[in-house]
C-alpha cells in the first residue's frame, strides 16, 4: 500500500531546540509519517534556528518587540505559519503564549510540551516549582493548546522521579530526556493514526 503523504509539522522554538532535533531525527525515517516543513522562533541567534538551518528547513523569526501590539505579532505569526500549510503546529520550548488569532486558525492542532505533570505546576518554572514543593514524582505533558496557560486537553504524559540530590538543572535535564521521547512517540502516532478530542479526552487512532 502506498504511504499516505507525511503530516506537515511547523515547529516553534525559543531556545536550544533539543525537542525540535528529536523530531527532525525521527522524521528522517519515512515510516515515521511526518516531516518538519518549517521552524519558527520569537528570537534570533538561538540554537533551535541553527538546527533548522543545518537541516535545510525553512525558518523564520517574529519578535514581539518588532510589533506595536501583541495582537499584530500573533497575526503575523499565524500568517507565516499558514504559508507552510501545517497539519500540526508543535510548540517545542516556545516561550510565548499563542494568541486568539493564532488559535482561531490552528486551534485543536497546536501541541505543546510542558516539563511537569499537568495540572500541577503550569507556567515557565515547572521543574523549579516541583522541586520547591518537594514532590517525589514529576514529569512531562504533551497537550493540545487552548487559551489558558498549560491547561489544554492532555494527549500524553510520562513520569520522572525526583532524586534527593536534584537541583533545577539536573531535574529539568532528566525531564527533557523523557519529554523528547514522549514527543517523538506521540506526534508520530498522531500523524500516522489521526486523533480526536471529545470533552477534553484525546484519543489517538
Ligand atoms: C522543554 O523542557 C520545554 O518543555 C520547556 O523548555 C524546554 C525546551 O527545550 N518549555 P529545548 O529548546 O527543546 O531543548
Amino acid at each position: 500500500m502506498p504511504h499516505p503523504s507525511p503530516s506537515r509539522l511547523v515547529v516553534l522554538v525559543s531556545g536550544s531546540g533539543t525537542n525540535l532535533q528529536a523530531l527532525l531525527d525521527a522524521c528522517a525515517d519515512p515510516a515515521y509519517g511526518a516531516e518538519v516543513v518549517a521552524v519558527g522562533a520569537d528570537r534570533d541567534g538561538i540554537e533551535g534556528l541553527a538546527r533548522a538551518e543545518r537541516a535545510g528547513i525553512p525558518h523564520f523569526v517574529h519578535r514581539v518587540k518588532d510589533f506595536d501590539q501583541r495582537s499584530e505579532w500573533d497575526h503575523a505569526l499565524a500568517e507565516t505559519v499558514a504559508e507552510h500549510r501545517p497539519d500540526l503546529v508543535i510548540s517545542a520550548g516556545f516561550m510565548k503564549l499563542l494568541g486568539p488569532d493564532f488559535l482561531a486558525r490552528f486551534g485543536g492542532r497546536v501541541l505543546n510540551t510542558h516539563p511537569a505533570l499537568s495540572p500541577s505546576f503550569p507556567g515557565m518554572h515547572g521543574p523549579a516549582e516541583a522541586l520547591a514543593h518537594g514532590v517525589k514524582v514529576t514529569g512531562c505533558t504533551l497537550f493540545v493548546v487552548d487559551e489558558g496557560v498549560d491547561t489544554g486537553p492532555i494527549v500524553a504524559q510520562a513520569a520522572v522521579e525526583v532524586l534527593d540530590d536534584d537541583d533545577v538543572e539536573t531535574l529539568h535535564e532528566r525531564i527533557k530526556v523523557s519529554e523528547r521521547q514522549l514527543l517523538v512517540d506521540t506526534i508520530g502516532r498522531m500523524a500516522r493514526e489521526g486523533f480526536t478530542i471529545d470533552n477534553r479526552k484525546v484519543r489517538i487512532g
